[in-house]
């Protein structure tokens, strides 16, 4: 009775499992801060993701950790740089048969860690950080990616990656808006996951949301959709369930969440010690993103949360 009544079901459907791929390693590395996840080799990504499609998962996001940063993060558009290469390698062996989504930014190729180009005051400079936003979404598009994922937070970064995949013939790859993006906590594993330390101490407060606004949030969301978004974004997503259903609320177009590198921590560490239950808060973590209305659902737990629904 309980089942037939369920008003939310999770499936492996609603996954997009993020990974991580570096340049110039040849067995893949463990992260400290987020237990059972790798920075993959070439190698072992194609192996990460043929054990996430056999349970299920159907699409995946990926970002790259370059062996040399620059001031601009020339890596990020390279058309040989790691993650066009691991894009080439996905598609090659798998077809059709999943989604290939690139997080599109900078900040794992700068030197400095930042989401963009600096100016003279050190500060990120927005437009000419969309022309280079411009150029990955070709190098990317070009090696065979269906949806590239902005994560910058700049201004018109949407408009202007629609209209340079547009001029160059990608008219259906589509844009997945990281739209409302907190500056948040929660992202430190992340940045050992890709080795990213902001210089001087910095924050990227001046480009992602303040975690006091929700209004605002709806503001960023409405600008990507009119830029031309074809899905929008919340993240983090378990601490900003109030900003995903309000997002629902507000667009007809697919919406996703991201279970950020932090939450995920927490949930290992917790489980790790015996004080939860790994695989229900698993199952209980996602279903709440999902019934607050995510349509899908970024998430390190894909492939381990895929084959407990499975089983
Ligand atoms: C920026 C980016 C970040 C994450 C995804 N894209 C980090 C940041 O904004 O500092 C974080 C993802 C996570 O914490 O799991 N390219």
């Amino acid at each position: 009775m309980r089942r037939l009544v369920a008003e939310t079901t999770l499936t492996p459907n609603d996954f997009i499992l993020p990974l991580f791929v570096r340049e110039g390693i040849d067995e893949p590395v463990p992260i400290a801060s987020l237990p059972g996840v790798d920075q993959h080799s070439r190698a072992s990504l194609v192996d990460a993701v043929a054990d996430a499609v056999a349970v299920g998962v159907n699409a995946v996001v990926l970002f790259g950790v370059p062996l040399e940063k620059d001031e601009r993060g020339s890596g990020a558009w390279d058309p040989a740089g790691i993650v066009q290469l691991a894009l080439a390698d996905l598609r090659d062996r798998f077809g059709d048969e999943i989604v290939l989504m690139g997080d599109l930014c900078v900040d794992e190729y700068t030197s400095h860690g930042h989401c963009g180009v600096l100016n003279d005051r050190g500060e990120v400079d927005n437009d000419p950080t969309i022309e280079l936003y411009q150029q990955i979404a070709i190098a990317q598009a070009t090696a065979g990616a269906d949806v590239v994922a902005p994560s910058g937070m700049m201004d018109g970064q949407v408009a202007a990656i629609r209209s340079a995949l547009d001029g160059d013939g990608f008219t259906d790859v589509s844009i997945l808006a990281y739209a409302a993006k907190y500056a948040s906590s929660m992202y430190g594993p992340f940045r050992d996951a890709v080795d990213v330390t902001i210089a001087d101490g910095g924050d990227r407060k001046g480009y992602q949301q303040d975690f006091r606004n929700s209004r605002e949030a709806l503001e960023e969301v409405h600008l990507d959709i009119i830029e031309g978004a074809d899905m929008v974004m919340v993240k983090p997503a378990t601490l900003y369930l109030d900003v995903v259903s309000q997002v629902r609320a507000e667009t007809r177009l697919p919406v996703a969440a991201y279970h950020v590198s932090g939450e995920y921590a927490m949930l290992k560490a917790a489980a790790a010690n015996g004080w939860i239950d790994g695989d229900l808060a698993t199952i209980e973590t996602l279903t709440a993103i999902k019934r607050a209305g995510a349509d899908m659902t970024l998430t390190y737990l894909a492939t381990d949360a895929s084959r407990l629904l499975n089983s």
